[in-house]
């Protein structure tokens, strides 16, 4: 096949400069035995049965904590609370020492040698006495890796921190505690933290998980999901003001991808962890209506419906609340808390999403108009991201499209997983959209694979998007993060166990995106001779320029069996004389795929032979 292409920069338009970001929700352990550092499981004994489906008996307080010995004893109470969005703690009952309290963590805790573990824990010597407990990181040996005393003596709940050392590796080391004297000893909130934590920040982020995702320069992030946002029933939506201050006040909730949700990373922490990487915060908030407008699951979390429409002042409120605890000055009630929580500079908040896939009911809709109603009178500085149901047909996209359009919402959120010959068949979905319309965010799409066959699709796909980058302004592939064997979604676009993170080859198209995005579309003419037309939505080309530096960037996908050679002039882009050249291709079912890049000089004509099953990209220096 050979292929010219011929720019016309005369009809150049401007294109978003927040195309590519990423869309993180808490499904697969993506937060809590994720990202989330947190090393110990059930740390707050807050396991209930109602985290999982069918109110299975075995998740509860003491989930995932055991005991050695036969001179202790373990029980759970909830009489005096450590605080009251965590009624239960730990009540050990010592008859002689020597026995421990253990905890497995996620899989087993892995280690590093020499590396520090920040312990914490609040304790409560009811009994008066003072006693020391003794930490313990333990090898699946049986071998010591770290050991401390703590000095307890408070009546009251009072919190204790030391730091562990880890003498070698582990994969699947446990922690002990071990109380030193006889009585009853009250523990809540065990914490095991790496100290090396993305950019070192305390109650902080899993630092491989976070470069990885940093990696893919994603211009914003989308959080905290998903159905998870709006939750199983209306007592189950994610309410942000659960999620901030102290780990201990926080009020963790079943997830409504049946396991536990600590809120542990919370709101302050996806700000934080938004401004660390430079992408632009995305909360999304429920719009007074749970999954589908009523509880999805076996459990259904609390009523079905909606907030009744005599609480939706105090829900409207609670968002309002969120754009002045984000934005607002320290003297005000909620920036306030921010500055109280370490980040006294505003967080800049932008945009908020309202609403995930809903279904476009009249109990929606009610909800919808006055939320999007107090935002724009009182926020008219936030654009709103609306949304329009699951699909992107059927009756919920066109009533969603329709009020999205009467109420002039700026933007909606489409979501959409396809098989890969959809994405490939589409190449004109966004072509004919009504530049007047609200603008796009594709919140979510996949095309149902971890294939280079998929991520080629994928590819084409978002040189589409980019030539629609006037319309589409953000755009997110879902779900994020996967936990293995913990896993409820597929696929997904990186994947991770305790030691290893383990990209697809989709995320290396979403990164080659997200590292060489545009902010200017260069329309070019795609020639083939007669016998090859056939082929032409197998080959993807988009050519945008990043003003920023002046360079000009040519995405060239190439989804044929076959090579195509390529020849662009490249005169009236004036461009530079260096150029990166950068390759990923194989075969379509690979899984794995490398990366190359060269450096190459060039002159007015960029001549290439895009290889089989090939996405390469030139970048071409000003
Ligand atoms: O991305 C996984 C799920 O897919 C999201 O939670 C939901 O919005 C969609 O149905």
């Amino acid at each position: 096949i050979s292929a010219t292409v011929t720019p016309d920069p005369e009809k150049r338009k401007p294109i978003s400069d927040l195309l590519i970001g990423v869309f993180f929700e808490d499904i697969n352990y993506a937060a809590d035995g994720g990202l989330y550092a947190e090393l110990l499981q059930n740390r707050d004994f807050e396991y209930t049965p109602a985290d999982r489906k069918n109110r299975d008996s075995s998740w509860n307080s003491k989930h995932s904590w055991t005991t050695s010995g036969a001179n202790l004893h373990f029980t759970i109470d909830s009489t005096t609370p450590l605080h009251i969005n965590n009624a239960h703690y730990a009540v050990l009952n010592v008859q002689q020492p020597g026995s421990a309290l253990i905890n497995s963590g996620y899989d087993g805790i892995p280690l590093k040698k020499g590396d520090a573990y920040d312990c914490s824990l609040f304790v409560k010597n009811s009994d008066g006495k003072s006693r020391n407990l003794l930490v313990k990181l333990v090898n699946a040996d049986g071998s010591i890796l770290a050991q401390a005393t703590i000095k307890t003596g408070s009546q009251q709940w009072k919190k204790y921190t030391t730091s562990l050392i880890a003498a070698a590796d582990a994969k699947d080391a446990r922690f002990e505690l071990q109380p030193l004297s006889t009585g009853s000893v009250l523990l809540d909130m065990i914490s095991l933290f790496p100290e090396k934590t993305f950019k070192n920040r305390k109650n902080g982020l899993r630092a491989d998980l976070a470069e990885t995702v940093a990696a893919i320069h994603p211009r914003f992030i989308r959080f905290p999901g998903g159905c998870l946002a709006h939750g199983d029933g209306v007592d189950n939506i994610y309410r942000w003001k659960n999620t901030i201050g102290p780990i201990e006040a926080r009020k963790p909730q079943p997830n409504i991808w049946r396991y536990h949700q600590t809120v542990g990373l919370g709101y302050f922490e996806y700000f934080q962890y938004c401004e660390d990487i430079g992408a632009t915060p995305l909360p999304v908030l429920a719009a007074g209506v749970p999954c589908q407008n009523s509880g999805l699951g076996a459990n259904g979390f609390g009523q079905q419906g909606g907030i009744p429409m005599n609480e939706m002042d105090q829900y409207v409120q609670e968002i309002l609340d969120l754009v002045e605890w984000a934005n607002g000055p320290v003297t005000s009630k909620w920036g306030k808390l921010r500055a109280e929580a370490g980040h006294p500079a505003p967080f800049n908040l932008k945009y908020i999403g309202v609403g995930n896939e809903d279904l476009i009911t009249d109990l929606f809709s009610e909800r919808f108009t006055l939320i999007y109603n107090a935002l724009k009178q009182q926020h008219p500085e936030i654009t709103v991201i609306g949304t329009v149901g699951p699909f992107h047909d059927g009756s919920d996209y066109e009533q969603g499209w329709a009020l999205a359009s009467q109420l002039k919402v700026p933007m909606v959120d489409e979501h959409y997983y396809e098989s890969p010959g959809w994405f490939i068949n589409n190449p004109d979905f966004y072509d004919s959209y009504d530049r007047n319309k609200p603008k796009v965010y594709l919140g979510e799409y996949a095309s149902h694979g971890n294939t280079l066959f998929n991520a080629l699709a994928e590819a084409l796909y978002l040189t589409n998007i980019e030539r629609n980058g006037d319309v589409v302004h953000m755009a997110s592939y879902a779900p994020l993060l996967a936990r293995e064997k913990h896993t409820q979604w597929n696929p997904d676009l990186i994947y991770f166990n305790n030691t290893e993170v383990k990209p697809t080859v989709n995320y290396e198209v979403q990164k080659l995106f997200g590292n060489n995005a545009g902010t200017e579309y260069l329309p070019s003419v795609l020639t083939l001779s007669k016998e090859d037309e056939a082929v032409r939505k197998r080959l993807g080309i988009s050519i945008v320029r990043d003003t920023t530096d002046g360079s000009i960037i040519v995405k060239l996908v190439n989804l044929l069996p076959v090579a195509t050679s390529l020849k662009l002039d490249l005169t009236k882009l004036a461009p530079g004389s260096k150029a990166e050249r950068t390759l990923l291709n194989g075969k379509p079912a690979d899984r794995q795929n490398p990366v190359t890049v060269t450096t190459v000089a060039i002159g007015n004509v960029l001549e290439d032979t895009l290889l089989p099953y090939s996405f390469t990209v030139w970048k071409i220096h000003k």
